[in-house]
């Protein structure tokens, strides 16, 4: 797990002095050293799941890191364009794209998509003869899995991610003139750690994905695994081994004869990087329980009440009292808005702060900021030993029509 080092600390602790709301800080120093050692290699390409992160810098972070783009909305793609960044290094995933969707994409020169409907594929088809264009599909397989495992992503359950491989085997690819059909898309698990499991998952796919190409009578040239790579949320849990992952990366190309492999990581890319730094309001005992009620909570980081796994806190000032468990509970009247249970140094008061790591990833962007009309967080960078405001917080006042 990530730990704060010495000057992130130091840049925390002086933006404490001057805020009075919950912030965001990235480092942006670890995100690039991170972003540059698992991009070398030449076993898999790797793209960005904008949705982890869409903030500017981080963006542009991965950008410098050698990294392409995967954008599941026309904001997302917008905001990737604003960077700089050509359309032809964006690849569109995502369950719902609607005709006009797909318009507004051809019209920024994407050309990579992955079609999730049979739908899309006419849709797409329809748009290229229009375009006059060519462009590069890979087909999203939702498999079965006989052990019947369930997470955010699906593991074995019907989502609306992609088609079954009975599905698929209905269309006809020379109806297609104008797609290139260059492979196969496949994601259902999402913040995995065990390695070999994952390499378990991967094997299986092999002869169905292989089965499919055949009965399509499609050259698979690209297979797509998605993202799913976990980062620790508990001083339990091990890091993924990412040479590990390599191994199998590379045995399963070999095995499925693909000329390339892709994924697009989120968690795993940008996970690390961010901190959330939340003022306390006040402690409490309450039916022989230690509360603390915090300025922020699942307005600005609903991960924990998505998926009940809280995120690692610490206490920002050096404390050598005994630590005790508390709950921590954000500013919503709801009892979903809880930040989990955590082991504190009993003397915390109204004047401290709290940092969770471990924020980088599924953060403020998906949290629900308006319930309640409190502040927007601001977001923060820091690089080359410098702090910078990227987005500044915004108030209710400024936010509310
Ligand atoms: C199609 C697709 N690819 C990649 C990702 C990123 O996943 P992760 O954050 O697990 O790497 C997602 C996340 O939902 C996704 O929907």
């Amino acid at each position: 797990m990530q730990t704060l080092s010495t000057p992130v600390k130091a840049a925390i602790t002086d933006l404490t002095a001057q805020q009075h709301e919950p912030f965001y800080l990235y480092d942006l120093e670890q995100l690039s050293k991170h972003l540059k050692s698992i991009n070398d290699q030449s076993v898999v390409k790797l793209w960005y799941a904008v949705k982890a992160n869409p903030l500017s810098s981080v963006i542009q972070t991965l950008d410098q890191a050698g990294f392409d783009f995967d954008v599941a909305s026309s904001g997302e793609l917008k905001q990737v364009l604003s960077q700089g960044i050509d359309a032809k290094r964006v690849l569109n995933t995502g369950p719902a794209k609607s005709q006009h969707q797909i318009e507004e994409f051809f019209s920024f020169g994407v050309t990579t998509f992955v079609a999730e409907s049979i739908n899309q594929v006419t849709w797409l088809q329809e748009a290229a003869q229009r375009h006059d264009t060519q462009l590069r599909i890979l087909l999203r397989v939702q498999l079965r899995w006989p052990n019947n495992e369930k997470n955010p992503l699906g593991g074995d359950s019907l989502t609306p991610f992609g088609l079954g491989a009975e599905e698929w085997t209905t269309i006809s690819l020379g109806d297609y003139p104008n797609l290139d059909f260059a492979g196969l898309h496949i994601f259902q698990w999402g913040n995995m750690l065990d390695a070999s499991k994952l390499a378990s998952l991967w094997q299986q796919m092999i002869a169905p994905l292989v089965s499919l190409s055949e009965r399509l009578e499609m050259n698979l040239r690209i297979l797509d695994l998605g993202g799913g790579l976990g980062i620790p949320y508990s001083s339990e849990d091990l890091p993924i081994d990412w040479q590990a992952i390599l191994t199998s990366l590379a045995q399963f190309k070999a095995d499925a004869r693909i000329e390339e492999l892709w994924m697009e990581l989120g968690r795993y890319a940008v996970g690390e990087c961010g901190y959330y730094v939340n003022p306390v309001i006040e402690q409490k005992q309450n039916y022989g329980a230690n509360q603390l009620i915090l300025a922020g909570g699942i307005n600005h980081l609903l991960r924990p009440a998505v998926t009940g796994q809280p995120f690692p806190a610490k206490l920002l000032r050096e404390s050598q009292t005994t630590a005790v468990p508390f709950t921590l509970h954000g500013p919503l009247c709801t009892a979903l808005d809880n930040l989990g249970e955590h082991l504190l140094p009993a003397d915390i008061h109204e004047d401290d702060w709290l940092v969770f790591s471990q924020c980088g990833a599924y953060g403020f962007t998906e949290s629900m900021p308006y319930f309640l009309c409190h502040a927007l967080p601001a977001e923060f960078i820091y690089q080359a030993g410098e702090v910078r405001c990227v987005r500044s917080s915004l108030t209710p006042q400024e936010y509310l029509r």
